[in-house]
């Protein structure tokens, strides 16, 4: 387990938990049998983040693990905890993670809309590569496809 000033950060392996995680945070959720799903494939990391050792969780973090990739697939607060550094508490882990890992490149896509996690990423130093058109649905919208070089 992984400690930091703030909370504790450890292996997110229960489908149901980062189900319920994702529900909390997302409008449109995953549901738990994806979740399941994916934890068995072999690019498949997750996290959670507790504010004690034992404490239920209150954020998680989903990776696609690839050759010379970190991809973030999912990432959130759950809403009463956010605005206090957890978020960013999150992507410093999985930058320093890329680093000790030597992952040279963090991707994720972002809603254009979605201006609380674009502020979040682009002071995390992330920056944008590319703009998908018509990316996502229900809310409709472009995503941001944004890139942060570890160094
Ligand atoms: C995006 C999200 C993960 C941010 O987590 P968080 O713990 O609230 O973020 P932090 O408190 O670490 O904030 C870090 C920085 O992000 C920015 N930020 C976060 N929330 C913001 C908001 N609502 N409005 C504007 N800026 C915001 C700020 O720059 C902030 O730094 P500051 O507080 O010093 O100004 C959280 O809002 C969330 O879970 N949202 C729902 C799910 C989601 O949209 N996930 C991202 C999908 S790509």
């Amino acid at each position: 387990m992984w400690k930091r000033p703030k909370g504790w950060i450890r292996k997110g392996e229960d489908s149901a938990w980062l189900a319920e995680l994702d529900k909390s945070c997302f409008k449109k959720a995953w549901r738990e049998e994806s979740f399941s799903r994916l934890m068995k494939k072999s690019w498949f990391r997750a996290w959670t983040w507790h504010a004690e050792a034992n404490s239920k969780a209150s954020a998680f973090l989903v990776v696609e693990d690839l050759p010379d990739l970190f991809s973030i697939l999912r990432v959130g607060v759950v809403p009463e905890c956010q605005r206090q550094g957890i978020g960013k508490e999150m992507i410093d882990f999985l930058i320093q993670l890329a680093r000790n890992e030597q992952v040279p490149n963090i991707l994720l896509e972002v809603h254009e809309c979605n201006l609380a996690a674009q502020h979040l990423y682009f002071a995390s130093g992330f920056r944008q590569i590319h703009r998908k058109k018509g990316y996502y649905h229900d809310p409709s919208g472009n995503a941001l496809v944004l890139i942060k070089a570890i160094s």
